[in-house]
């Protein structure tokens, strides 16, 4: 007896319609599986097996073959169990509703004991299932929520059990169907749970963090342990614009597919991410036989915060370039590339040196010229010339930090943040970039005019202070978007005086 049932698989951020066969039929018991499956896929058979017998069904006594089409693309993890069981039953006659079962997506880690457990990548199958049309997708009851953030479409039938599951097809109960308030949840998730106000002093810094969301801007900053180089690079995400609804879909996928959304609907607040600086390649930019994303497409959409900047290997900075660049990650296999979104803004962290306190006008710093040079060294130029701000921050006054006044709330920043990227959305519709960061040389001539005063300005700083050509135009897109926050007209001198404020690490003695 042939019986087949629609389950899907990831590959990326994006699900794919795998079709579960099951021939079950006489002759001596044997158990086959056939279209190239991974790991816990293979392992199936004995918790199917288990469960199905558990949840008080006959496994069928003769031979059991199950089919993963299309063949020739690798499956993993153990959501292809439910649909295998649900398969396994309707070939032995347990399930009479055949159409039903073949117009639901369905997907489930079994128990031994029938139950059904959590999967990964529920939102990108939920996508598929409305895509083919499905009536509806059968998940696990924890899956449901994140499922049914799509909308209205799609019905999503959260199941505990394998026979919660049977008496869906079979229309003998009716489960609870999740039905998500799509607005409500995305509005009770796109609050942070931080804000600048929480930030004393540290104006400077605020400053810098406002003009680098205003204008895209990576950010590197340079201080002594202690002086709110975290607490501020956290905050960050509070006041970049808010997530839009499509923003947040494409993040939560990636979560969802990584099987960390832990409950969890929908992700829409801009995410922040802080690996460790051990990380290695793979985990930073994603990696593994099936391709699982990385940290800085976890970040996607939202903030990338390397602590510790000099302590991170060589070679895992190096991997960074390309998303820096083009906002995705693409890793080859065998069977074909993954391409995974990574859409970030960096901000780094480091020490001024070694032992942290060169800058510190409270403690002795114990460093030599030759190790602090070093120490800089380990930054690749390369990396640091996709950071266009640099800034300095110091250790926080005691009188400061017991100051009773708060700070400017993260929203009242965000609001002149919108301004300049409202501006800057203007000025490059139709181009192939969005704010001021991703500008390329030639856009740098055409959106970059600086008044006469600017000019002069502008030339002393390279004579004098011995600016770099690469520090120039990192300079004038900076300085664009200071002069998009003061109203989006030409770059004046006050504007670059700024700008130039922002290349400290061009200027630190060492
Ligand atoms: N400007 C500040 N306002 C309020 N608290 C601060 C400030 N700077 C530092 N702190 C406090 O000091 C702690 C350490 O700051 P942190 O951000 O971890 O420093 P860093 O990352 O530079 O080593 C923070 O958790 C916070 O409680
Ligand atoms: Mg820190």
């Amino acid at each position: 007896m042939l019986a087949s049932v629609l389950s899907s698989a990831i590959a990326g951020v994006d699900a794919f319609p795998v079709e579960v066969e099951v021939d079950s039929g006489g002759g001596a018991p044997s158990f086959r599986m056939v279209g190239l499956a991974e790991g816990a896929v293979r392992e199936a058979f004995e918790r199917v097996k288990s469960a199905i017998r558990n949840s008080g069904f006959e496994f069928p006594n003769g031979r059991v073959t199950i089919n993963l089409a299309p063949a020739d693309t690798r499956k993993e993890g153990s959501a292809f169990d439910l649909p295998m069981a649900l398969g396994i039953l309707a070939g032995g006659g347990f399930i009479e509703k055949r159409d039903r079962l073949k117009r639901h997506l369905v997907l489930g880690e079994l128990a031994l004991d029938g139950r059904v457990k959590g999967i990964k990548g529920a939102l990108p199958s939920a996508i598929l299932a409305r895509t083919r049309a499905m009536d509806g997708i059968v998940l696990p009851r924890e899956n449901a929520a994140e499922a049914s953030v799509i909308g209205e479409g799609l019905r999503v039938i959260g199941v505990e059990t394998l026979n919660e599951a049977v008496g869906f097809f079979e229309e003998l109960a009716e489960p609870s169907t999740a039905a998500a308030n799509v607005t409500e949840l995305f509005e009770a998730a796109s609050r942070y749970d931080v804000d600048f106000s929480e930030v004393k002093g540290q104006e400077q810094a605020k400053r810098a963090l406002e003009v680098a969301a205003a204008g895209g801007h990576n950010v590197l900053m340079v201080g002594p342990p202690g002086s709110g180089k975290t607490m501020l690079a956290k905050r960050l995400p509070t006041i970049l614009p808010a997530m839009t609804f499509e923003e947040a879909i494409e993040t939560t996928k990636v979560h969802s597919v990584a099987g960390i959304l832990d409950g969890r609907a929908l992700i829409a607040t801009r995410p922040f991410r802080s690996p460790h600086h051990t990380i290695s390649d793979a985990g930073l930019i994603g990696g593994g036989p099936i391709p699982r994303p990385g940290e800085v497409s976890l970040a996607h959409n939202g903030v990338l915060f390397l602590d510790e900047l000099p302590e991170f290997r060589k070679n895992v900075l190096e991997v960074l370039r390309q998303p820096l660049e083009d906002s995705r990650i693409t890793i080859a296999r065998v069977m074909g590339t993954v391409t995974f979104p990574a859409s970030v803004m960096l901000i780094a962290a480091m020490n001024p040196c070694p032992c942290g306190f060169f800058t510190d006008t409270q403690h002795e710093c114990t460093c030599t010229p030759i190790t602090i040079q070093r120490y800089r060294s380990r930054i690749s130029g390369p990396l640091l010339d996709r950071i266009d701000i640099h800034i300095e921050v110091p250790a926080v006054k005691y009188r400061e930090l017991t100051e009773r006044a708060k700070g400017e709330e993260s929203a009242l920043i965000r609001e002149r943040v919108n301004q300049a990227r409202d501006l800057q959305l203007g000025r490059y519709r139709g181009a192939s970039f969005y704010c001021n960061a991703q500008m390329g040389a030639r856009d740098l001539h055409a959106h970059c005019r600086v008044d006469a005063a600017g000019e002069r300005l502008l030339e002393l700083a390279i004579n004098r202070l011995g600016l770099s050509a690469r520090a120039y135009t990192r300079i004038l897109k900076v300085a664009r978007t200071i002069a998009d926050l003061d109203g989006g007209g030409a770059i004046q001198a006050h504007h670059l005086s700024e700008a130039i404020q922002y290349r400290s690490l061009d200027r630190l003695p060492a």
